[in-house]
Formats: structure tokens, sequence, C-alpha cells
């Protein structure tokens, strides 16, 4: 099997109730599918296209289009106002969400330009140019060193900062997002 076709089922996002009862390991499991996508993402840029190439697409397209938002979600709307809430001066999370919330920001700006690219790649009516592609290895690049960083610095803290009722919260809003009930 390919490498873009295996990594593209390695991001695959299965989830369940009780994934939410350790929300901050959800997220770290998320950022690991993420990599994945990042890995796909330059193996589709690289190209050639292929026979496996649509499901890889149709399987890169949903995540970015579906799943990735809910990710940013969690984190802008759940987890960073906890933090800001439990964290300590000493700590600075002030500065880090500062650079975090603008990282979200700047993904949003290249999500179209990635989406349009990865969709050319499937259909002969538009075909793919290098200016095109340019923006996908760029995303897969600025999104290893996102969430490297929030692996080092943002859930090492969370997981020092927030207390366990925290984490039900932010469980529980994060199952509420994909419409599951959090399990009692
Ligand atoms: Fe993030
Ligand atoms: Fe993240």
């Amino acid at each position: 099997m390919p490498a873009a076709m295996t990594t593209a089922i390695a991001f695959q996002t299965p989830c369940e109730p009780r994934d939410f009862l350790d929300p901050l390991e959800f997220l770290l499991a998320d950022h690991h599918r993420q990599r994945s996508l990042c890995d796909t993402l330059d193996a589709l840029a690289e190209g050639p296209v292929d026979g496996d190439t649509p499901a890889t697409v149709e399987a890169v397209l949903s995540y970015l289009i579906e799943v990735m938002p809910l990710h940013i979600a969690d984190e802008e709307e759940d987890l960073f106002p906890l933090l800001a809430r439990r964290s300590r001066p000493t700590d600075g999370f002030d500065d880090i969400v500062t650079v975090l919330r603008a990282e979200h920001q700047a993904d949003e700006e290249l999500f179209e330009p990635v989406i349009d690219a990865i969709r050319r790649l499937t259909d002969p009516e538009s075909p793919v140019r290098s200016r095109h592609i340019r923006p996908v290895p760029a995303f897969a690049e600025a999104q290893r060193r996102h969430l490297a960083w929030e692996n080092a610095v943002v859930l090492p803290l969370a997981r020092k900062r927030l207390a366990a009722a925290d984490l039900v919260d932010l469980g529980r809003a994060m199952a509420a997002r994909r419409g599951l009930a959090y399990p009692d």
C-alpha cells in the first residue's frame, strides 16, 4: 500500500463518548493524527497521482473540512479559556495563547488554498500547477511546528493546572461539540 494511502487511514478519527473522559489524551491523539495528515499532505504534494489518490484526497478533505475545525474549537473555545483561568502568571500562558491563536488564524487563511489544491489532484477540469500546490507543504510544516509546541508546552501545562472538575467540563464540551453524550 503506498505511503499516502497508509497515512490517510492513520489520521481518520474514530471517537466514542468514553474518549472524552480524558480530553487531554484525546487532544494528544488528535495531534498524532494531524502529524499523519501532514505526512499525507506532503506525499500528495510530491505526487504522483495514482489509483489510490481519490480515496486519499477524500480522507484529507474530510479531515480538513469536518474534523480539524472541531479540534481548533476544542482549544480556542474550551481548553485555552480554562487554562487562562487556572494558569499562574509565571506560566506565561497569556503570551503562549497569543501565539497559538495567531497560528490558528494563519491556518485558517491557508485552509482554502490547501483544499483547492487537494481537490485539483483528482479534478481533470482543474489541473494542479505548482502555484496551487505550494501552500500544501507550507501548511503541513506550520502544522507540525504548531502541534509540537502544543504537545511540549500546552498539554503538560493543562495536566499540571487543570483540576478534575475542569477536565470533566472540558470533556463534556468536546463530546457535545461532536453530538455525543458525555458518559456519566
Ligand atoms: Fe492548536
Ligand atoms: Fe492542537
